[in-house]
């Protein structure tokens, strides 16, 4: 084993078979024909991909399929594609025209169904309001909203004129609007007075206000009347949606755009330095995003699918937006907090919509076992038949307790591992073919090929843990970082020669099972053994009195690193004995040389507005150092205060 891999003991030896009646009509329902489909992408990626690019609407067809290396590689030159056409125009010719795109419902319980129709006329008006207010093809167009539906018809009208549109999820900060105005010279900004968020008000309006005093670039600002709430309205700068859309043409073509055309820019937070945009271009991001989507979610004609992602992450991006609308789907989307006005909220959506395909993530996942068996237990939830699970690896026993309490033993799971940077799912179960394993994203979808390697590129053995690469090419990864190619060749494509790589530790099992491991910044050196923090989180929310933990390393006279655990509890505040018992436990699970040198227990841990935990903060409290750097992406800052209150 070379000296950077990683060990792995996380133990687990469970595994589930798809159920014969999901098999039966699963739209890729053999390993013969998942092996067939991998073999092809692997061997021919233009002809694989090619094939399956046919399934879009182009104006022109391609030249080329792929052309380049990593990192600079297009797709389908000398295409003309156009992505609105493709998530709008091509079902109107359809019986799907009358049916839902969208069924929304706002978190004070307000409703409202677009169809297919109804969405393309709105999105064909509010295109023809960009081009009113000066937008042109080319130009970068911020959203800065709720999770409405206008959140939906504006990317959609951007894309229709060939602007690139830039989404700011509506948690953050003036200041973070500001800078990625500026980064993306922003020429139109689109907001809402407000949205509701655990009954509150959030107030975007009066956060774009203060970021245009930073961000000169923007000229026009377009404001959606959402919770009704007083704002200030400047003169020739600030108009409301409802007055501009209410003197417009329904008649807007789609621009025939070339295959690279930048489609969005997406902001996405490292853990030190500036965001970086990450560039996806239309042909080759739509084609990933429509066969995951049909791949992974197993989309039928008759699906309600609900993807609980704000559309400002990419899991919305392509999730909620592009890939079930090209597919024709019908998209549940819910605008507040999963606690409101109770814990039962999401399965009352479910019950009430008679939700088949249900995506989310492990932190609501581990927030509803908190919460208790008897908020899922009180509800309906037999229309489910396929369960999804993304943005951070899912521990074992929180992915029992979906099988079980949400999935009743009877949906499969899709763990699915990607990124900002992929664009789609590159490795999840085919929900027809592959037996799961509770907490392994399985295996590579057909046209991914990635490896577990060391720094030189050499694949590792069975169970080593090394770092996560993709060796090949694929449609839908990013093309650049907006206005920073270096930082994007240095970022993506310098650790490991000749290979994608972004930052995850994994191991395959003995069956060729990929076990991510978490961030290799998150990696622990205890002794000599460079642990993954993310197996020992695993083996605490083991113990029955734990929701939630981060586990982080401090410098340690003895063994370099010590292990420092912060756990929060079920119920309860924590005592000495459960401390003791807490540290057996995970000796027990693992091994005396992960014992936990201290356990802290917190109400709460500091997470970003997408739920991940911010380690590098707990590395700073366990070490008793302050903390410097971006906190600005911290979606509650009181977390902090509390922590090192108890420190003093
Ligand atoms: C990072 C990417 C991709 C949509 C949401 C997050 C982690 C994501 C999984 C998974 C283990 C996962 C990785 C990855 N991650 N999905 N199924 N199992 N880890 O997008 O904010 O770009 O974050 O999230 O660490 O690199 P993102």
């Amino acid at each position: 084993m070379s000296s950077e891999s990683i060990q792995s003991t996380l133990q687990e030896t469970r595994s589930f078979a798809p159920p014969a009646s999901f098999v039966s009509q699963a739209n890729i329902s053999s390993v013969e024909q998942y092996q067939q489909m991998w073999q092809r992408g692997k061997d021919d990626p233009a002809g694989f991909w090619g094939d399956l690019a046919a399934e879009l609407h182009w104006f022109r067809k391609w030249d080329t399929v792929l052309e380049g290396e990593m990192p600079n590689t297009k797709w389908f030159t000398g295409g003309k594609i156009n992505a609105s056409f493709n998530c709008l125009d091509r079902h109107l010719t359809t019986w799907r025209k009358n049916k839902a795109a969208i069924i929304w419902e706002g978190e004070p319980g307000d409703t409202r169904v677009l169809t297919y129709q109804d969405l393309h006329r709105e999105v064909c008006k509010f295109a023809n309001v960009l081009k009113r207010l000066g937008v042109r093809t080319g130009d970068r167009v911020t959203l800065y909203l709720p999770l409405i539906p206008e959140l939906t018809i504006a990317m959609l009208a951007c894309a229709r004129i060939g602007a690139t549109h830039s989404i700011i999820f509506g948690g953050f900060s003036a200041d973070a609007v500001a800078d990625r105005n500026n980064d993306a010279e922003a020429k139109v900004i689109v907001t809402a007075d407000g949205g509701w968020r655990r009954g509150k008000e959030v107030l975007l309006k009066q956060a774009v206000d203060e970021s245009l005093k930073k961000s000169p670039t923007v000229q026009k600002v377009v404001v959606v009347r959402r919770t009704g709430m007083q704002v200030h309205m400047m003169p020739d700068r600030d108009y409301w949606w409802n007055d501009l859309m209410s003197d417009v043409s329904a008649d807007c073509d789609a621009v025939e755009l070339d295959s690279e055309h930048p489609l969005f820019i997406l902001y996405t937070s490292g853990s030190t330095g500036k965001p970086k945009g990450v560039v996806h271009t239309t042909g080759g991001y739509l084609l990933g995003a429509m066969m995951t989507s049909k791949w992974v979610f197993d989309l039928k004609e008759d699906d309600t699918y609900w993807c609980t992602a704000d559309i400002g992450w990419i899991t919305g991006h392509s999730y909620v937006a592009y890939g079930p609308l090209c597919n024709g789907s019908t998209v549940v989307m819910y605008e507040g907090a999963p606690n409101w006005p109770d814990e039962g909220r999401f399965w009352d959506i479910i019950e009430k919509y008679r939700v088949s395909v249900f995506y989310t993530a492990p932190t609501a996942i581990r927030a509803f076992i908190k919460w208790g068996d008897h908020w899922p237990a009180k509800y309906d939830l037999s229309s489910l038949r396929l369960l999804g699970s993304v943005g951070e690896p899912i521990n074992p026993e929180a992915w029992m307790w979906y099988h079980r309490m949400i999935g009743a033993e009877r949906c499969p799971i899709v763990d699915t591992w990607w990124q900002t940077e992929t664009g789609a799912i590159m490795l999840s179960p085919l929900p027809g073919v592959t037996p799961t394993k509770p907490g392994s994203c399985t295996q590579p979808l057909p046209g991914v090929v990635c490896d577990i390697v060391d720094k030189e590129g050499n694949s590792l053995g069975p169970n080593e843990g090394g770092l996560l690469v993709l060796r090949q090419p694929w449609p839908s990864m990013l093309r650049t970082l907006y206005g920073d190619h270096e930082r994007f060749v240095q970022t993506y494509f310098s650790t490991v020669p000749g290979c994608y790589f972004a930052g995850d530790g994994a191991r395959k099992d003995e069956d060729g099972y990929v076990w991510i491991m978490g961030r290799v910044d998150d990696v622990l050196n205890v002794a000599g053994h460079r642990l993954s923090t993310m197996e020992v989180e695993s083996a605490l929310v083991a113990h029955e009195a734990v929701a939630e933990a981060a586990v982080v390393g401090f410098p340690h006279d003895i063994k370099g690193e010590g292990i420092c655990c912060f756990v929060t509890l079920k119920s309860g505040d924590g005592s000495e004995a459960l401390e003791r018992d807490l540290i057996q436990h995970v000796r027990k699970q693992i091994g005396a040389l992960a014992t936990p040198d201290k356990i802290r227990f917190t109400p709460a841990l500091p997470k970003t507005r997408s739920g991940k935990i911010m380690r590098r903060l707990l590395r700073d409290i366990a070490a008793g150092r302050e903390s410097v750097g971006d906190t600005t992406t911290l979606e509650d800052l009181s977390v902090m205060a509390k922590l090192r209150e108890q420190e003093e």
